[in-house]
């Protein structure tokens, strides 16, 4: 892929930023883990340990939900910036988790003293409001605490940052906070079956997350403004996708946090204007974790067959993933709202045996085709998807390397794909190793291909 370096008003900066177009699990993981080689920075800047991201590197496999997927590389700076919603103890756990492995967690790991920290209540709030919020259908939440405690931060009182947890008042904060939560929990839950949460455990439990955290809790926009400045190569890592966007995907179906594109600046307060290159990842086909709609979804054999192909369950909570055919209009959407440069279209070698395959190319709503996609969730719900059906094909292609290794089929679906984003297709993958991925050579590309 090729890197475009501006030059702007005399510094030279390269940042590149990573985000799904789709509603999560479109292998960003392992984008980000190949794109780490050419940056200095790695960020995660939204969302939580909602997050499941999927890195195999030499065949091992490792799962990261809120270690920025750039760890693996002890050169890289990896910073969790001010927009994550971090359970300390569940980084912690992941820390440890990837110490045991041989992977070097230290100096590193930067972690954003703006950062929001999840508490207990958060947990509890999200398991008693999952079912209640969304009017008859369940949002079908990873129970992570993410939606509560976005909630605090926008609602101010009840909030509190990392960089919180070192200041004087900080157990004076907890008691005020968990008289207010324990009456909340109350009422959210008549039948009493949760006990109230008890101040000083909570605390004593925090302070302990707190000194182990210690080393890497810094003024993390502060340390990223300096290092573009300075002309160090910045690789942002989008978790979710940007159909699960709180202000452009399909609310209220959706996380609590902006994971498209436009979410880059607020989460970790570089400018917009640094990025000098945006990668839109897709998988060839679509999938869904949670509840919500799906125009495309094939809850059939076909969708089963996606499935078991691409062993479509969830990486945080192992709940089977809802598959269906690729849906270029949600997609091109996305694209444009993320100001996506390049496609990485990822998990191609799913689709191998399916007889004929089919891509959703429009929506007709009441009769009418629609330019856009719907803003409103009801309308998304009564869309009638046009499809698009191409030839399919037999053959097994994850040992494919070099784009004349894949069968005719897959190029005439590669371009139908890139032809309906608007957009280059620069990267194809066909397995889930590093090794297993197909570079698509551009024009002025300088690198080439063996
Ligand atoms: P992320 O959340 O976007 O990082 O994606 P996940 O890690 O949740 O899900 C992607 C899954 O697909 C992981 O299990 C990856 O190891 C796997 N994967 C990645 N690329 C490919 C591919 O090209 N083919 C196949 N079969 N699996 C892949
Ligand atoms: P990665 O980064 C797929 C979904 C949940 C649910 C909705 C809200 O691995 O792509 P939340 O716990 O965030 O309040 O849940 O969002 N969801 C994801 N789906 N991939 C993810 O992350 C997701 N993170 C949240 O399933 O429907
Ligand atoms: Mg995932």
């Amino acid at each position: 892929m090729a890197l475009r370096v501006l030059s702007n008003g005399g510094i030279t900066v390269t940042a590149t930023s990573v985000v799904g177009l789709q509603w999560g699990d479109e292998a960003k993981g392992k984008i980000v883990d190949l794109l780490t080689e050419r940056h200095d920075v790695v960020v995660r800047y939204q969302g939580g340990a909602n997050a499941g991201h999927t890195v195999v590197r030499g065949g091992e496999k490792f799962k990261l939900s809120l270690i920025p997927s750039g760890i693996f590389r002890p050169e890289v700076q990896c910073v969790i910036a001010g927009g994550v919603a971090v359970h300390p103890g569940s980084l912690i756990g992941e820390i440890e988790g990837l110490a045991a492995r041989g992977v070097q967690v230290g100096a590193n790991l930067l972690l954003s003293d703006r950062a929001h920290v999840i508490f207990p209540w958060h947990l509890e709030e999200d398991r008693l409001l999952d079912r209640q919020c969304t009017a008859g259908e369940a949002l079908g939440t990873t129970q992570r605490g993410i939606g509560p405690c976005y909630r605090d931060k926008y609602g101010r009182s009840l909030a509190v940052r990392l960089g919180d947890m070192y200041r004087p008042n900080f157990r004076r904060r907890i008691e005020q906070i968990i008289v207010v939560k324990n009456r909340i929990l109350a009422a959210l839950d008549p039948a009493g079956e949760t006990s109230p949460l008890d101040a000083v455990k909570i605390f004593e439990e925090y302070s302990a997350y707190a000194e182990k955290l210690r080393p890497h809790v810094t003024d993390t926009t502060a340390f990223l403004l300096d290092a573009l400045e300075a002309d160090r190569r910045v690789l942002f890592e989008g978790a979710q996708g940007a159909l699960l966007d709180v202000d452009h995907g399909t609310f209220p179906f959706v996380t609590s946090s902006n994971s498209s594109g436009v979410g880059v600046s607020a989460g970790s307060g570089v400018p917009g204007r640094y990025l000098t290159k945006v990668v839109g990842v897709v998988k060839a086909y679509t999938t869904r974790v949670g509840g919500g709609p799906f125009p495309t979804e094939q809850d059939n054999p076909i969708g089963q067959q996606i499935r078991d192909r691409g062993n479509e369950y969830g990486t945080v909570t192992r709940r089977p993933r809802r598959c269906g055919w690729f849906d270029a209009v949600a997609a091109r959407y996305t694209a444009r709202l993320s100001g996506v440069d390049a496609v990485a279209v990822m998990l191609l070698d799913v689709l191998s045996q399916l007889p004929e395959i089919r891509i959703c190319t429009a929506y007709e709503l009441d009769g009418q085709r629609l330019r856009h996609f719907p803003s409103h969730v009801d309308d998304l719900r009564r869309v009638t998807p046009v499809y698009e059906t191409l030839p399919g094909w037999q053959e097994e292609i994850q040992q494919a390397r070099k784009l004349s290794d894949l069968p005719e089929n897959v190029h005439k679906y590669l371009e139908r794909l890139s032809q309906l984003l608007g957009r280059p297709v620069e990267v194809v993958s066909v397995g889930a190793d590093r090794e297993e991925t197909i570079f698509v050579p551009q024009h002025n590309d300088e690198r080439k291909q063996n």
